[in-house]
């Protein structure tokens, strides 16, 4: 809508500058075509990210600072996958409590989890507050943190209104992060949005009897600052497989390979077509930086990391004979001679493509404002080969 305007706008520029008419209006079209190339480009690339739409972000917050500690933990600077086998799934989904209560109940709104994602683990994390007041029991060092989701008294006939998902001893002085795994309780309400009723959290002396509130404090979203905030972190599976390639190894097996020029200015170089374009066609297949920079594709408004990646490409010739640098695969050897000995007509040289792919990492903001850590396969060239 916006684009459009622009371009009506700048038709009208071109009426007041140009007399002729003719001229104008081939300008005109080829714009709109270059422009629908690009948003029909920028709309391809939002599918291989598991979009339709860019997320509609309003003003940025805080991420959490678990999320951050994360996507650090699993990726490297440039978003590439350290270790594959670190998270059991692709996707980790934070959410804040929606009720903002002064109770101790909180609620999650899982509406931006797909139908078809599969949860692998749901932790509620919940801020333990120094008690306010002094404990009059001092011989208490513990309490029972037990979490309870809530039930529809009417649908579970009558009998049961709440459900006992998890329960811990908690030091009564502490303060900190403490989690709780409700795996169970997130899948039922994925089974059934309405049943989301939400949890209710309850501390009891060991003895059983309810502790007083103010020596056993959580952090709410009302009351307390936006980093103690409570969450919910879903650790799930979206299905999405590589379909290709194995994707081997990490960021350890990237290093192994010979130093490539990284991003930036050389990233600009690889991508022109100048002078130098025609020495590296004849160059022998060799691995090249390609920095997609998400600032210029114009998302850098939710994705909080990385700011862009270098995907690399593969570039270069595949003469006979093939050497073992340049990875060929039987076929390829066969192929190359087949070319070289020129058999039969038409056999061109094996062809210069990624034989080793990696997985990046993005941390992002949903819809709803969520932060969300994604895992992408396929997305960076490891190593290039003769195929
Ligand atoms: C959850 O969020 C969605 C999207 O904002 C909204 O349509 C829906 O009503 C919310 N559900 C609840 C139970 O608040
Ligand atoms: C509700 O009660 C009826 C009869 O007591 C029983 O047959 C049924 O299984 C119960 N349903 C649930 C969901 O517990």
């Amino acid at each position: 809508m916006l684009m459009s305007a622009f371009c009506f706008a700048s038709f009208l520029c071109a009426v007041a500058a140009r007399p002729s008419f003719s001229y104008m209006e081939n300008h005109f079209s080829v714009d709109t075509e270059s422009e629908e190339i690009r948003s029909a480009a920028i709309k391809r690339l939002l599918e291989v990210f598991g979009m339709d739409d860019p997320p509609a972000v309003h003003g940025r917050k805080q991420p959490p600072q678990y999320m951050l500690d994360l996507y650090n933990t699993v990726a490297d600077v440039d978003g590439v996958t350290k270790d594959p086998n670190l998270l059991e799934g692709n996707t980790v989904r934070s959410f804040f409590d929606k009720t903002r209560s002064e109770q101790v109940e909180y609620r999650f709104n899982l509406s931006t989890v797909a139908r078809t994602e599969k949860v692998l683990t749901a932790e509620l994390h919940l801020f333990k507050l120094r008690p306010q007041a002094t404990p009059t029991f001092n011989r208490h060092h513990f309490c029972q943190v037990s979490i309870y989701q809530l039930l529809d008294a009417a649908r579970a006939n009558g009998t049961q209104d709440r459900k006992l998902l998890s329960s811990r001893l908690v030091p009564v002085h502490s303060s900190g992060w403490e989690v709780f795994t409700i795996t169970q309780a997130v899948r039922s309400w994925m089974a059934d949005e309405g049943s989301n009723l939400g949890l209710h959290v309850v501390a009891r002396t060991l003895g059983g009897s309810p502790v007083e509130p103010k020596l056993v404090r959580f952090a709410s979203g009302r009351n307390h600052h936006q980093s103690k905030q409570p969450m919910l972190v879903l650790f799930t599976d979206d299905g999405r497989r590589s379909t290709t390639l194995q994707s081997t190894g990490g960021a350890a097996a990237v290093a192994s390979l010979p130093p490539a020029p990284l991003a930036g200015s050389a990233a600009r170089r690889a991508r022109s077509v100048d002078s130098g374009e025609e020495a590296e066609a004849s160059r022998s297949c060799t691995r090249l930086p390609l920095y997609v920079d998400f600032d210029e594709i114009g998302w850098s408004g939710w994705i909080v990391s990385p700011r862009g990646y270098n995907a690399y490409h593969c570039k270069g010739s595949c003469p006979f004979p093939l050497g073992q640098n340049m990875r060929p695969s039987n076929h390829a050897t066969v192929q190359s001679i087949i070319n070289a000995l020129k058999l039969i007509k038409g056999i061109e040289t094996p062809c210069c493509v990624p034989d080793k792919l990696f997985s990046i990492n993005l941390l992002y903001f949903d819809d709803e404002e969520n932060v969300v850590l994604k895992q992408y396969n396929d997305m960076v060239a490891g190593s290039c080969g003769c195929h």
